[in-house]
């Protein structure tokens, strides 16, 4: 590897470091460019920028790979536990017994909200979207912990605000769904596991008995550690940047639920099913939509196909596509119509010269969405389920940010509007 570049600018030699990364990763060290060149980088979208140097995931979008703390996504989903990957990605360790049992004791006793923040679930329309009821409410544990907004939290008062967090997001995440459906908010179970105790919440009635599933508690374990944590996906940066302001934890993660809840980012599988579901109506016949997701002139797209920065193929997709089929025919859905159309775009897009070539493969979101909606997940709840799911990647992200005391994040911009102007009176502007 070289050990410094050289920027030519102005016929001037300029050396920049270069920084390699455990897995071999490269990137030319600028932050001193403006200081001796008077230049910044321009890189829309921050597609080459690395803003930070994290230990938590590591990403190879070529080779397909995912790892949390080291570990392969492949391992972690079929043996480890969606409270164990959590703390595996806060605190950067696989947990003991012992440590496992603390931490999963500690989410279980602060399960409930404050009865304020309940009643703050009246003033919202039942109408409105679960992620506008969720970033709302998760950004008001704010008002309820106001010391957490401290810029010298102590490590036992950051953990504090995590464990609570953990354990308060299911509950209002649960909540949204029940106020949108106009049903009873169900307090948390705190005999149950966490995967258990979100699904009687959002599913059971004061007024029956509830039982569990255990093909449902397993997928739904399962889709939450795939969706954990990312490395720097938008969402995270979200956290990230709001979180270098020393905002507190609720408020970053609230920042970032709103950047997730975005079509482009996880609002896509909502999307997928959303999709899944018009072509149904049009009769299913999927070779009429894999042409027009082929002619530049319709403005039909393929939702769910393809990834930003995976170049061959979504690691995470692998495992649940596998989970969608073990789920589906656990719960003899196999021979559903969203599920026969589904499968055979698939087929088209592993088959079809167009969509190899483009490297346009099912995602992540493609699967989720099926197998939320075979879980009995309505469909403006798929955001919310991958907020879920995402929770301690964002808390892992926002801890290290905090631990590494990293600066408030500023980007610079090239400006590219008027020169200087003088103002004009209202009554001489024709
Ligand atoms: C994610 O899991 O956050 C999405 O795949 C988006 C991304 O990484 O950019």
């Amino acid at each position: 590897m070289a050990e410094t570049a050289e920027i030519i600018l102005d016929g001037k030699s300029y050396p920049m470091p270069v920084f390699e990364g455990t897995e071999n990763e490269k990137a030319i060290d600028i932050n001193k460019l403006r200081d001796q060149t008077g230049y910044v980088t321009l890189d829309s979208g921050y597609k080459n920028t690395g803003a930070t140097k994290s230990a938590i995931t590591f990403l190879d979008g070529e080779e397909g790979i995912l790892r949390y703390r080291g570990y392969p996504i492949e391992q972690l989903a079929e043996k480890s536990s969606f409270l164990e990957v959590a703390y595996l990605l806060i605190y950067g360790t696989l947990p003991t017994e012992a440590e496992l049992k603390d931490f999963s004791g500690q989410i279980t006793k602060h399960t409930l909200v404050h009865e304020d923040v309940r009643k703050i679930f009246d003033g919202f329309p039942s109408a409105a979207h679960p992620m506008a009821i969720l970033s709302s409410l998760i950004c008001a544990l704010t008002a309820f912990y106001p010391e957490s907004v401290s810029p010298d939290l102590s490590k036992e008062e950051i953990d504090l605000n995590v464990i609570r967090l953990m354990a308060k997001l299911p509950t209002i995440a649960a909540w949204t769904y029940k106020n949108q459906m106009g049903h009873p908010l169900n307090y948390p179970r705190n005999d149950m596991d966490y995967a258990s105790n979100f699904l009687h919440m959002m599913f059971s009635f004061p007024t029956e008995k509830y039982e569990l599933n255990p093909v449902v508690v397993s997928a739904l374990n399962k889709l939450l550690i795939l969706h954990a944590d990312h490395e720097q996906n938008c969402s995270t940066s979200t956290v990230r940047l709001v979180g270098s302001a020393n905002a507190s934890l609720y408020g970053s993660v609230s920042a970032g639920i709103n950047a997730l809840w975005g079509p482009l980012h996880g609002g896509a599988n909502q999307e997928v099913v959303e999709m899944l579901e018009a072509i149904e109506r049009d009769g299913g016949d999927t070779s009429k939509f894999i042409a027009k997701a082929k002619d530049k002139n319709d403005s039909f797209r393929l939702m769910g196909f393809g990834h930003r920065v995976y170049k061959n193929f979504d690691p995470r997709a692998t495992i649940i596509k596998k989970a969608a089929d073990e789920v589906l025919s656990a719960l003899g859905l196999q021979d559903s119509p969203l599920l026969k159309i589904a499968k055979e775009l698939e087929q088209a897009a592993l088959t079809d010269e167009y969509f190899v070539q483009r490297k346009l493969y099912p995602n992540v979101d493609f699967y989720s969405g099926i197998i939320y909606k075979a879980l009995g997940i309505p469909t403006e709840m798929f955001t919310v389920m991958f907020a879920l799911g995402r929770l301690p990647g964002w808390i892992a992200q926002w801890k290290e940010m905090r631990e590494n005391k990293e600066p408030i994040g500023r980007p610079r911009q090239i400006y590219v509007g008027e020169k200087e102007r003088n103002y004009v009176p209202i009554n001489e502007r024709g």
